[in-house]
This record gives C-alpha cells, sequence and structure tokens, in this order.
C-alpha cells in the first residue's frame, strides 16, 4: 500500500531509487515518482502507472544528484494519476513528500491552508505535508523545528519522507502507523518502507518506530522522539539475502512461490520438528507453558488469504488442542466488540504483518487486555512488534501479490503449534503426535509429485480462457480451500469466483449453475468424501462443468468429473495442504492465458496499511 525510498550517497541517485521502487512495487502500482534536490535545486519526475513507465521518462527526463526520494503508489485519495502521483511539493516548489498511509485530519488541514493563500495540485491527502512545512518556514522557524510542527498537525497512520531544497543531503522522515526503516551502507544510508528496497547495498538497519522523526544524513540517523529528544540508535544486521528476490528463472514471482513451497514445508519440519523428540520447537516466548495449560478460548483475526488459513486454524485448535475456537476478519473484530472472559488468547496472522486492519485488532485485543500471538512471514514487521510472541512462519519473502507460499507455510505452522497446545494440554498424546508429525514429514515430497503434474492444468487452462464464472466446492477442512481457490482465481485472473460450504450449494448457489459453469469440487478420501460426491452429482444433474481434487486411487470422482486431479493420499487434516496447490496452480495459469499480469493483479496491493 505505497512504497517510500528515500537514499543519500555517491551513486546515482535516480538508478538506487528505481532499484528500490521495483523492489517495493508490491506495494502499489498505480503511479510512481521521484524527488532529487541537486545543487539546491529540486526536480521531481512522475507519472502514471508502473515503476517501468517512470524509468522512460526519466531516460527522456532526466535527473541527476545523489539525493532523492522515491513513491509507488496504491491510490487511496484521488484518482490513479500523474496529478496525483507522489512525490507532492508545496507552493513554491522547494520541498517534496512521498507518502505512505491516510493523513485522516486532511480535509480540516488543506481548508486552513487554503485560508492562508495556499494553492493544491492534487486531490491527495498527502499534499498537506509539504505545504504544513511551507507554512511553518513562512513563520521563521527552521525547517527541523518545521518538520517537527507539521508533524504534530497530523492525524492519521502514516511514514514519509521529505526533502526540501534549502539542505543538500538530509532527507526528513516519520512514522506513525505506516512502516518505516533506516539503512546503513558503505557511505551511504537510506530509507523505505520495506528491507528489500535497499538490499545488498544497506548492511545494517533500524527499524523506525511510531512516533519517531529526525532526518538522515550520507552517514548516519538522526533520530528524535515525540518530545523532540535525541535517541540513540542501535543498528542491526541485516540477515536477508538478495538472492530471494529474484525470479530464479520462472516467468513470475507468482509461479516460483508456488514451486517453493516443498522446500518452504521442508524449512518448518526441519525447524519445528527436527530433532525427532516428537515434541514442536516453538520460539520461547509463544511456549509460556504454564499460561498455555489454562487456555481455554482462541479468538484468531486475520484478512485475505490469512482468513482462510484462520478457518483451517480453527478446526486444528479445535481438533489437536480442544481449545474453543472463533474466527474473525481483523476489519470486524473491533465492530463486535469481542468478549474478553476465561483464558483467552488472540491470535494474528499475517505474511506481511502491516495489515492495518489487523494492527487495528491487536490494539482492540490489547485494550481488553488480552494476550496476542501472531504468526507473521515478516518478523520485523508492525504485528510482530506488536505481539506478545509471535511465529515466524519461514516462509521467506513472498513478492507475488496473491499469497501463495505464505498460505501454506501459516497453515503447517497452525497445525504444529496446535499439536504443540495439544501435547501441553495432555490432549494429544505422544504417539497420536509421533503419527501426525510422521505424515506432516511425508507432505514436501507429496507437494512435489503434485507440482510435476503442473502442465495438466496449464492445458486445461487453456479451456477457460473465456469463461465467465466459477464456483468451488468444499467441506470440513477443505471449506476454506474452496475458499482460497476461489479468491486465487478472482485475484490474478478476474474472473468471477465463489466458494462455499457443499452444503450450503442447495441454499442458494446452485442457482448458478449451467453448461457454462466450471464447478471445482475438492473431493479428497476421508470423512466428507461421500458428501462431496453428492454435490458432483447435484452439479452433474445441471450439466455444470465438473473440475474434481481427488485422492490418487479414487476411480469414482474421476468418473463422474469432466477435468480431475489426483493428490497424493493423506490424512484429511492435511489435506488442504496438497489440495490449494492444484487450484493456485489453476489461477495462475487461468490468467496467464487471459493476458493478466498475475503478479501485479489490478487494484491490488500486497501489503494492506490503510484500514
Ligand atoms: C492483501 C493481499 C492478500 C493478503 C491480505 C492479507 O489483500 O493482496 O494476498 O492475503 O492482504 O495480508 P497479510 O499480509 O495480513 O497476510
Amino acid at each position: 500500500m505505497c512504497g517510500i525510498v528515500g537514499y543519500i550517497g555517491p551513486k546515482s541517485v535516480d538508478s538506487v531509487l528505481l532499484v528500490g521502487l521495483t523492489r517495493l512495487e508490491y506495494r502499489g502500482y498505480d503511479s510512481a515518482g521521484v524527488a532529487v534536490v541537486h545543487n539546491g535545486e529540486l526536480q521531481i519526475r512522475k507519472e502514471r502507472g508502473k515503476i517501468k513507465d517512470l524509468e522512460e521518462l526519466l531516460q527522456s527526463h532526466p535527473v541527476e544528484g545523489h539525493m532523492g526520494i522515491g513513491h509507488t503508489r496504491w491510490a487511496t485519495h484521488g484518482e490513479p494519476n500523474r496529478r496525483n502521483a507522489h512525490p507532492h511539493s508545496d507552493s513554491k516548489r522547494r520541498i517534496a513528500v512521498a507518502h505512505n498511509g491516510i493523513i485522516e485530519n486532511h480535509y480540516e488541514l488543506r481548508e486552513e491552508l487554503k485560508r492562508e493563500g495556499h494553492v493544491f495540485q492534487s486531490d491527495t491527502d498527502t499534499e498537506v505535508i509539504p505545504h504544513l512545512v511551507e507554512e511553518e518556514l513562512k513563520k521563521g522557524v527552521d525547517i527541523e523545528e518545521a518538520v517537527y510542527l507539521a508533524i504534530r498537525k497530523l492525524r492519521g497512520r502514516y511514514a514519509f519522507v521529505l526533502v526540501y531544497e534549502g539542505t543538500p543531503e538530509r532527507i526528513f522522515f516519520a512514522r506513525d502507523g505506516s512502516p518505516l526503516v533506516f539503512g546503513s551502507g558503505k557511505g551511504e544510508t537510506f530509507l523505505a518502507s520495506d528491507l528489500p528496497a535497499i538490499i545488498p547495498a544497506a548492511k545494517e538497519h533500524y527499524i523506525i518506530e511510531n512516533e519517531e522523526w529526525g532526518w538522515i544524513t550520507r552517514d548516519r540517523l538522526h533520530l528524535f522522539n515525540g518530545d523532540r529528544r535525541e535517541k540513540t540508535v542501535a543498528l542491526e544486521k541485516i540477515t536477508m539475502d538478495v538472492k530471494d528476490l529474484d525470479k530464479g528463472g520462472f516467468e513470475h514471482f507468482m509461479l516460483k512461490e508456488i514451486f517453493e513451497q516443498p522446500g518452504v514445508l521442508r524449512r518448518i519440519i526441519q525447524e519445528r520438528l527436527g530433532d525427532n523428540s516428537g515434541k514442536v520447537s516453538i520460539s520461547e516466548k509463544a511456549s509460556e507453558m504454564q499460561k498455555l495449560s489454562r487456555l481455554s478460548r482462541i479468538i484468531i483475526t486475520s484478512a485475505g488469504t490469512s482468513w482462510h488459513a484462520a478457518l483451517v486454524g480453527k478446526l486444528y485448535f479445535e481438533r489437536f488442542a480442544k481449545i474453543s475456537t472463533e474466527v474473525d476478519l481483523s476489519s470486524e473484530f473491533r465492530y463486535r466488540n469481542p468478549i474478553a472472559e476465561g483464558d483467552t488468547k488472540v491470535v494474528a496472522i499475517s505474511q506481511s504483518g502491516e495489515t492495518a486492519d489487523t494492527i487495528a485488532s491487536i490494539y482492540e485485543a490489547k485494550a481488553k487486555f488480552l494476550r496476542v500471538l501472531s504468526f507473521v512471514n515478516n518478523t520485523s514487521s508492525t504485528i510482530a512488534r506488536e505481539s506478545d510472541a509471535f511465529v515466524d512462519l519461514l516462509a521467506g519473502p513472498e513478492i507475488g501479490v496473491a499469497s501463495t507460499k505464505a498460505y501454506t507455510a501459516q497453515l503447517l505452522n497452525l497445525l504444529l503449534y496446535s499439536a504443540f497446545l495439544g501435547g501441553v494440554k495432555w490432549i494429544l498424546d505422544k504417539d497420536e503426535r509421533q503419527q501426525l508429525f510422521d505424515e506432516v514429514r511425508r507432505l514436501p515430497d507429496q507437494m512435489d509429485q503434485i507440482l510435476e503434474r503442473a502442465d495438466v492444468i496449464k492445458e486445461w487452462a487453456k479451456d477457460f480462457k473465456e469463461t465467465k464464472d466459477f464456483v468451488f466446492l468444499g467441506r470440513s477442512f477443505n471449506h476454506p480451500t474452496a475458499l482460497e481457490g476461489a479468491l486465487k482465481l478472482k485475484e490474478v485472473s478476474y474472473i468471477h469466483a465463489s466458494g462455499y460450504a457443499g452444503g450450503e450449494f442447495k441454499h442458494g448457489p446452485i442457482a448458478l449453475i449451467t453448461d457454462q459453469v466450471p464447478v471445482v469440487c475438492i473431493a479428497p478420501q476421508g470423512d466428507i468424501y461421500e458428501k462431496m460426491l453428492s454435490n458432483i452429482e447435484e452439479v452433474r444433474a445441471r450439466k455444470g462443468i465438473i473440475i474434481s481434487i481427488h485422492t490418487e486411487g479414487d476411480e469414482t470422482v474421476p468418473s463422474l468429473s469432466d477435468y480431475s486431479f489426483p493428490i497424493p493420499a493423506c490424512s484429511e487434516v492435511l489435506s488442504p495442504l496438497l489440495a490449494v496447490v492444484p487450484l493456485q496452480l489453476l489461477a495462475y495459469y487461468v490468467a496467464v492465458e487471459r493476458g493478466c499480469e498475475p503478479d501485479q493483479p489490478r487494484n491490488l496491493a500486497k501489503s494492506v496499511t490503510v484500514e
């Protein structure tokens, strides 16, 4: 949800900013821009569209210099056009600002500033920031004071970077709610929304906290708190590897990440079950034994794909630890004023760790004195830091906007954590755990077998190029798989798709079925198998096109299907981890067939940092 970057150093600033912005493009790609100060002059270039459009503009209209800021936008206020592209400037074009987040009181600030004679060029909330700083400067204060006074007038969630013609070699910044990281390299410094934008040049980093502000110079970070007291900064080494940020020979990140899943599962298994003791290794803080043995209720809060993982997580917590579990969409959590009674834990699930609604639900939980455990892929994220403890998903950087490997990593970590709780609460004995873990250890190879047959689905995709609607059906552990399969397809191919619990099908969705509608039926062997057969028959009777996901060796489901894809035999509880993979491939290949851009679907952003 908007990416920002700032650089001071010996390199040509435009190339550094373009690399950084490209790595942040997962946060939004409606427009992009840079502002550079060189020889006391501010130069701004911005363009509608993606970073490559900005790059073309910079070729025809180059900028020169060694200090500047950049922005890639996911539009909140104002159309995604060039006028609304960041950076935004003040009336005299001496100050430029790139911002991520929302300034909630921008209407009233804008009116006040207009009364003082400021003329606005865009429809954005951001533009009030350079005008506010300009207004303070007019009163005769210096730039540090002006930035500080401007920040004090802002309400909302934000991170911004600011350059000013009058201060070469200084980039100002402030954070309250949206992520911002400082990076330090050899004779150069950086600011960015996320670490991938600044590696490998930045070797050490500091995560800017809420209400901190200050400026960077070529050699250091000058950091202040809300009372203007300077803070000492302890830099940490950056361990992220730049190799994880390229496509590794795949056409798209989405496909690469789908294929990375067996490796991710192996990593989680090694980390959590590696010592073969029959115990799950979970970070110390996440495993405070005494309290956990009394735990009687879990509320899971999350959004998007992470919400689907939560739905599976509920079934795991209830099955393996006998803990009553509720699942909330994080955007809805606070509206129902959740009851904080008994020994309740809130579990937040998030790939990015920066989803604004999920962060808000954590604050809501903490206000009710509930303890929060998060499952996050980005362990330096706001969610990881605001939670009492976190479990690292260990999926590695996920760049494709549609989440794939983080989802299966969420499922496996939730499964293992629920087995861990089951052990703590004496629900699962050692043999039962061992049996489950033996099966878990087979998952990566089983997933490899599915991926070896990816070309089957690639072929199918040709038949669905013109399809208008899809329906996905699943039950029990695979009801969330149906929801996730439908979401994936919608996200990347723009085909309308809905997922339903098989049992609900006859209560409405069945009215959608014609001979033009493919119905994906997730029907592995297990308790729900026969019920799913009934669903398949219901679709057949109405001439719907049946695409089935079934257990290898089963002949009945394929005989009733138009398209069928086998997954290796596994227990029903583990089947969501395998059954989702062909659905991810289906979404990907259909998107490619339709000429869509699966890594950057229209209107979406990977990290949704506004509520
Ligand atoms: C966005 C992304 C989804 C993701 C959701 C929740 O909508 O496009 O892929 O599932 O946010 O994100 P989180 O990072 O909290 O898991």
